[in-house]
C-alpha cells in the first residue's frame, strides 16, 4: 500500500501533465472533435452542435471538411487561424462547342470573402469571353478574353497571356460570385484542337497554364474536384472598437487574447499578445510560450528562464552581459560592451591621470617658485660668492643652513624662543637636528649693496676662530633677510651680569678685569690679526657674552659693515648704543679700530664703576660715564 501510493501520484501527475499539455495545444472546444482525416479544426470553427461559432460550422465526409449549406456545398482543406484564411475548392465553369450556357457560382456565406489579393479570374481556352459577376456592398464584375486562331497561336509558355489563357483581377470583398461565358464566343471554330472553354476563380500563385489543357477533356479530369481557392474570414464584420462592446458575441474571449483589425476583409480577427500562442477564440486558449523551448526564434546564448509572457536571458559569466533589448547574451554584442566599458574605464583613468598630472605640475610649479625665489635670495644676499668661497676651500667652517632647518630649529621663529630684540634684528634660541644649541639672528631687511658686504662680512667672520669671538656657525641665505647661526652662549651678556635684576652675587674686581682682559684680546685679535682688520664697530656690554667661568665672547662683530648708511637708520642705531660711541665717528662717520677702542674704554669703565654707560647721578640727573670719567681726570678727582 505505501508504495503503491508514490506510483499512483506520479501517474496522477502523468496524466495531469498529458492532460494539461493536450489542452495547451487544444484548438478546438472542449469535448469537440479536433481532427477530420489529416485536418485540424480550429474553433471557431466546428463539427456539431455547440461546437462552432456561429457561421463557422463544418461536417467531416470522408475525412475531408465541408462547410455546410442547404443548397451548396465549400470543401475546405486548410484553415489558417491567425491568419483569418481558408482554402477551399471552387468548381470550375465549362462551356464546349457543342453546348450553350455553362456557369458556376459561389455563395462564401457570412464572414466570409474571396481574397482579392490571392485569387484571380482565369479562363482557359480559345475565342472565349469569360465574365464574374458578383456582390461586396455593391454589384460588381470582370471578364477576361482569350483569342487563339490556331493551334500555333497558343502561347506555349505557363504564362496567362491571352493566347489559350487569360486573367483578370477580382473586386475586394465578394461574397457571392457567378462565373460565366459570352455566348458571343464560343469554340465551335476551334472545336477541332479546343473543344471546350474553361473558367473559375483560383489561387494566382497555385495555377500554372498548360498548352495541353486546351485540348478535350484535358483539363476537366485533372480539376474534376475543382481548383484551389483562398477565402479570408473574419471573426465578425465590425471593427475592434465596436465588437468589443457585445460581450455576447465579441469572439475574442481568451486571456491575453487582443482584437485585431483584419488587413483583408471588413471586420476583426483575434489574436494572443506577444509571449503567448494558442487559440485566441478559446477560453484559456491563448498559453505562454516556452520561449526557452525555442533558442532559434528566441535566441538566449546564455541562461534562459521563461516567464509568463515573456522570458529572461541571464548571462553565463562575467565575460557575458545582457543585451537587454535583445534578450540575449550575443558575444559580439557583449564584446562591444566590454569594449566600450574598457574604453571608458580607459578615458576615466585617462582622465584621473590627466588631473593627477596637472595636480603634480601645480605642486612642482609652486615648489619651482619656491626654489626659484630661494634661489633668487640666495643670490641677492651673495650666496653665490660664498658658494664660491666655500666651494674653494677659503671658508670651511661655515655651513649654509637651510630655511627649513631654521624654521624646525626656532620652531617657526616663536616668541617664545625669542633672546633678544637689536637694532640689527632679532635673536632666536634654536635647537638643531643634531641636538646642538644655537642662536639664530635674523636680521632687518637690508638693500642689495648691504647683501654683498654681509655675504663678504661672513666670508670673514667664518675665517675668525678665537676663544673669545662668538664663533658663527652658518648662515641661511634662502630667505628674504639673511640669517646668521651663532654658537651659544650660556650665560648671559656681561651687562646682565653687571646691571641685571637677577644679579645673585656680586662679581668680582679679579673676574672683571679677566673679562676685560679677554674681550681686549678679542678686539685686538680682530684689529691686527685678521685680514683685512675687522672692525666691531659697536662695543658694548651687551655684546659681550659670557661662557663658562664668565670667558668673555665678542659677538655681533662686524656689524658695522652692515650698519645702515643713509641718514635715518643711522640714528635710529645711535640710539641704542648711545654712551659707547666715539664722539669722531659721531662726527666724521669713518668707522676705525679707535671707534672699537674707545667704545671699549667705555666698556671698562664700566666694569671698574659698575655703572651704566649713561647714569643717573645721586641728583637724578643723565650723565655720560665716559666724560664723568674725562672730567674726574681732569679734576684728578677719581
Ligand atoms: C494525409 O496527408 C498525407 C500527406 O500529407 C497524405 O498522403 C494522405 O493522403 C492524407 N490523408 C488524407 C485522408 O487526406
Ligand atoms: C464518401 O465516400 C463514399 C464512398 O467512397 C461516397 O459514396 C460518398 O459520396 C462520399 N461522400 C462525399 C461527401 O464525398
Ligand atoms: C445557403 O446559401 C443560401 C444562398 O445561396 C443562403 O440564402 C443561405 O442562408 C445559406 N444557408 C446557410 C446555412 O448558410
Ligand atoms: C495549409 O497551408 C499552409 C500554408 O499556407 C501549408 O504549409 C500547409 O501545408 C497547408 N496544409 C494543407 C493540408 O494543405
Ligand atoms: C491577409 O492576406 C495575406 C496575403 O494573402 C496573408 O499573408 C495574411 O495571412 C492574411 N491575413 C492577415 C491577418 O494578415
Ligand atoms: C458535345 O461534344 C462532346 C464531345 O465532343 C460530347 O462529349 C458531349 O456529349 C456533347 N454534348 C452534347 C450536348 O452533345
Ligand atoms: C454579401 O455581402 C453584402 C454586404 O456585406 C450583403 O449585403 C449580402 O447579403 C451578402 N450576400 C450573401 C449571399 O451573403
Ligand atoms: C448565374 O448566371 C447565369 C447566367 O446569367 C444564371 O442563369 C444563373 O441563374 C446564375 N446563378 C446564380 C446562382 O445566380
Ligand atoms: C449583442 O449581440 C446580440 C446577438 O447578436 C444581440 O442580440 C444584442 O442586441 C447585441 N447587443 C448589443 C448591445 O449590441
Amino acid at each position: 500500500m505505501a508504495a503503491a501510493l508514490p506510483c499512483l501520484i506520479f501517474a496522477a501527475t502523468l496524466m495531469l501533465a498529458s492532460i494539461k499539455s493536450s489542452t495547451a495545444s487544444r484548438m478546438a472546444k472542449p469535448g469537440c472533435r479536433e481532427t477530420c482525416g489529416n485536418h485540424t479544426i480550429p474553433y471557431p470553427f466546428g463539427i456539431g452542435e455547440g461546437c462552432f461559432r456561429e457561421g463557422f460550422d463544418v461536417s467531416c465526409e470522408n475525412n475531408s471538411v465541408y462547410r455546410h449549406n442547404s443548397s451548396s456545398r465549400i470543401k475546405i482543406y486548410n484553415i489558417s487561424l491567425l491568419g483569418g484564411q481558408a482554402r477551399v475548392t471552387t468548381l470550375i465553369a465549362s462551356k464546349c462547342f457543342n453546348e450553350t450556357g455553362g456557369w458556376a457560382w459561389l455563395n462564401t456565406g457570412k464572414f466570409f470573402t474571396i481574397s482579392t489579393k490571392a485569387n484571380k479570374l482565369t479562363a482557359v481556352g480559345c475565342n472565349t469571353l469569360a465574365f464574374l459577376g458578383g456582390f461586396n456592398e455593391h454589384r460588381v464584375g470582370a471578364g477576361c478574353f482569350s483569342m487563339c486562331a490556331d493551334k500555333r497561336s497558343v502561347d506555349e509558355s505557363d504564362q496567362c497571356s491571352g493566347m489559350g489563357c487569360c486573367q483578370t483581377s477580382i473586386a475586394p470583398n465578394l461574397n457571392f460570385s457567378n462565373i460565366t461565358f459570352d455566348d458571343r464566343f464560343d469554340n465551335s471554330e476551334v472545336s477541332g484542337f479546343n473543344p471546350c472553354s474553361y473558367a473559375f476563380v483560383a489561387e494566382q500563385d497555385w495555377f500554372r497554364f498548360e498548352a495541353s489543357y486546351l485540348e478535350d477533356n484535358k483539363f476537366k479530369e485533372k480539376f474534376k474536384d475543382g481548383v484551389p481557392t483562398l477565402l479570408d474570414w473574419v471573426a465578425g464584420n465590425e471593427y475592434c472598437d465596436e465588437a468589443v462592446k457585445n460581450m455576447s458575441t465579441y469572439a475574442c474571449i481568451s486571456k491575453n487574447s487582443r482584437c485585431i483589425t483584419s488587413p483583408n476583409a471588413t471586420g476583426y480577427l483575434c489574436t494572443c499578445n506577444n509571449g503567448f500562442a494558442g487559440n485566441p477564440y478559446l477560453e484559456e486558449g491563448c498559453q505562454d510560450i516556452n520561449e526557452c523551448n525555442f533558442p532559434d526564434e528566441y535566441p538566449c546564448h546564455g541562461i534562459c528562464s521563461n516567464i509568463i509572457g515573456d522570458y529572461d536571458c541571464s548571462c553565463k559569466s562575467a565575460t557575458q552581459s545582457a543585451d537587454p533589448k535583445r534578450k540575449t547574451c550575443d558575444p559580439i554584442a557583449v564584446s562591444e560592451r566590454a569594449r566600450l566599458t574598457k574604453m571608458f574605464a580607459g578615458i576615466s583613468a585617462c582622465a584621473v591621470l590627466l588631473l593627477i598630472c596637472i595636480f603634480a605640475l601645480l605642486i612642482e610649479c609652486q615648489k619651482r617658485k619656491l626654489v626659484k625665489e630661494k634661489q633668487l635670495f640666495f643670490q641677492q644676499n651673495g650666496g653665490l660668492l660664498l658658494y664660491d668661497q666655500i666651494r674653494s676651500k677659503q671658508v670651511d667652517t661655515v655651513r649654509i643652513f637651510t630655511r627649513e632647518e631654521l624654521e624646525n630649529a626656532t620652531n617657526n621663529f616663536d616668541s617664545s624662543r625669542e633672546l633678544g630684540r637689536g637694532g640689527h634684528g632679532t635673536v632666536y634660541k634654536g635647537i638643531l637636528k643634531d641636538g646642538r644649541v644655537v642662536a639664530i639672528k635674523r636680521s632687518k631687511v637690508m638693500n642689495m649693496d648691504q647683501k654683498d658686504e654681509f655675504a663678504q662680512e661672513m666670508v670673514i667672520l667664518s675665517q675668525i676662530n678665537h676663544r673669545n669671538v662668538v664663533k658663527l656657525l652658518g648662515c641661511c641665505l634662502e630667505v628674504e633677510v639673511p640669517m646668521l647661526v651663532y654658537e651659544w652662549i650660556s650665560n648671559g651678556t656681561l651687562f646682565e651680569l653687571m646691571h641685571g635684576k637677577n644679579r645673585r652675587f656680586p662679581v668680582s674686581l679679579d673676574t672683571r678685569l679677566r673679562i676685560a682682559q679677554e674681550s681686549a684680546e678679542a678686539l685686538a685679535y680682530l684689529h691686527s690679526s685678521a685680514s683685512p682688520p675687522i672692525v666691531h664697530g659697536d662695543v658694548k656690554s651687551p655684546n659681550i657674552l659670557l661662557g663658562d667661568n664668565y670667558a668673555a665672547k665678542v659677538t655681533d662683530f662686524g656689524a658695522s659693515r652692515m650698519l645702515p648708511t643713509d641718514e635715518i637708520q643711522f640714528m635710529t642705531m645711535v640710539q641704542g648704543t648711545i654712551g659707547y660711541l666715539d664722539p669722531e665717528y659721531l662726527q666724521e662717520r669713518q668707522l676705525t679700530e679707535k671707534s672699537d677702542v674707545y667704545s671699549f674704554g667705555v666698556v671698562l669703565l664700566e666694569l671698574i664703576t659698575m655703572k651704566f654707560a649713561i647714569y643717573s647721578d645721586s641728583a637724578g640727573e643723565k650723565k655720560n660715564l665716559a666724560s664723568s670719567f674725562l672730567l674726574a681726570m681732569k679734576e684728578n678727582g677719581l
